[in-house]
């Protein structure tokens, strides 16, 4: 059977056979046969707007690989770091080049010091960090000209080696703002997570020693929310990118896709609907309103997955680690009958709707002691490196500026009337 498709111009009956590559048909091809004639699609629901070999994604199935390691795998045996090398180089590292990449990505750590007390203290005090988050890292490219040398593979690697490095000290930089900390320097004798944590949380002793548990939770969801192939924030930062603009610039971008709660923003909605259902005799009646109409599931459901997120499954393991140290999060017991609930009716089962990654993610954030707010936060760090794993590829591919089509349905031409006869 011929890898093809052929459509056929009722109007004309004329036919052009269009090969079938990848799994797609180039658009390209369709043009030849019907010039000005566009793919009608909104979300994107069906256009593959690039060809990509970091993530693969089998929605179906519940798979989720890195560059072809199962997630996993991932999860269980490897690091944050080594993971964002692999997301970027496409190759796991050898031990030497794991050193050199977690000595460089530890000795970026620092910020400048205008960025700190001009730009991060000149917010609103109670400014929301992802807001903050968002506008930091858009600010970088003010102290880093060289970051619009993309084609410089130097100046690129620093650039990306900047920003992975510098995410959790602004990360950290704006919660303690928000709570009228002091700010915490990095410590470069810690590793990547625990170096987050320290800044977080340190006070007044002279080495802040972050639980190894928690620790070890916080790497692994940093390994889960590292890539997820074209999502809504990774389009942003390709979308940007493709205009050349700098690397800062385009992340910045991709952190205010994250912010939104269809996004990034989903797990504090998920503690929002859990804390307001209450107790375990409301999930019915919460369930009921949401088939109404009124309101949707937080953490369930997904574009791509119509199974369950592979990434929630691991989470949820994780979650009893977590609990063990920090005491079981109160708004477990719901969450775990909200789920049961879901998953045995007849509207989430033909809707093919499951928990997603952040149906657990906020439970074990909230039990770690992390305010609402920061939950986009926290995504955006490890996310930082799928993000600038797709812009370097994005850049290699040469790929054309992003400049979609519309179909237009505005008022045919009409004259200009002047107001007093409007
Ligand atoms: N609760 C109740 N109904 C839902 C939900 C939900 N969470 N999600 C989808 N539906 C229904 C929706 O009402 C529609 O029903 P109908 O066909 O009767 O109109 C059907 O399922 C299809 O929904 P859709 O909006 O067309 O699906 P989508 O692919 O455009 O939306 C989504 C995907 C993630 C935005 C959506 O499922 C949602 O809003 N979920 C809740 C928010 C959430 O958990 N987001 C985190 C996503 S995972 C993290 C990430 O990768 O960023």
């Amino acid at each position: 059977m011929p890898e093809s498709i052929t459509i056929t111009d009722n109007r004309t009956g004329q036919s052009l056979e269009i090969p079938i590559t990848d799994g797609g048909v180039p658009a390209t091809e369709w043009a030849k046969l019907l010039p000005g004639i566009w793919f009608y699609d909104p979300g994107f629901t069906t256009t593959a707007a690039c060809a990509s070999s970091i993530s693969y994604l089998d929605g179906d199935a519940g798979i989720l690989r890195y560059r072809g390691y199962p997630i996993e795998q991932l999860a269980e045996k490897s690091n944050y770091l080594e993971v964002a090398y692999l997301l970027l180089h496409g190759e796991l590292p050898t031990e030497a080049q794991f050193d050199d990449w977690e000595h460089e990505v530890t000795h970026h750590t620092f910020i400048h010091e205008n960025m700190r007390k001009r730009f991060l203290e000149g917010f609103h005090y109670d400014a929301h960090p992802m807001g903050m988050l968002v506008s930091a890292v858009a600010a970088l490219s003010t102290f880093y000209l060289d970051a619009k040398e993309i084609f410089n593979p130097e100046s690129r690697d620093k650039q990306v080696i900047r920003l992975i490095a510098k995410m959790p000290t602004l990360a950290a930089a704006a919660h303690r703002f928000s709570v009228g900390m002091p700010f915490v320097y990095p410590d470069n004798g810690l590793k990547f997570a625990a170096n987050f944590l320290s800044m977080m949380w340190k006070t007044a002793e002279f080495r802040f020693e972050p639980d190894p548990v928690l620790t070890k939770a916080l790497d692994l969801l940093f390994i889960l929310h590292a890539d997820h192939e074209q999502n809504c924030s990774t389009t942003a930062m390709r979308v940007v990118g493709s205009s050349h603009s700098d690397p800062y610039s385009a992340c910045s971008a991709a952190c205010a896709a994250l912010y939104g709660p269809r996004h990034g923003g989903a797990n504090e909605a998920v503690i929002r609907m859990l804390t307001s259902i209450g107790s375990l005799e409301n999930v019915d009646a919460f369930v009921a309103e949401v088939k109404q109409g009124h309101g949707r599931l937080q953490g369930f459901g997904h574009r791509v997955y119509k199974n369950y997120d592979p990434r929630a499954k691991i989470i949820k393991k994780t979650a009893d680690e977590v609990f063990k140290i920090t005491g079981k999060n109160p708004l477990l017991d719901i969450a775990l009958k909200l789920e049961d609930v879901a998953l045995n009716d007849d509207y989430f089962i033909s809707r093919k709707l499951y928990p997603n990654v952040d149906f657990y993610s906020g439970l074990i954030y909230q039990a770690m002691g992390f305010p609402l707010e920061m939950f986009p936060v926290l995504f955006a760090i490890p996310r930082t490196s799928g993000w600038l794993a797709h812009w370097i590829e994005m850049l290699d591919q040469d790929s054309k500026i992003a400049r979609p089509r519309q179909l237009y349905t505005g008022t045919d031409v009409r004259n200009y009337t002047p107001i007093e006869s409007r």
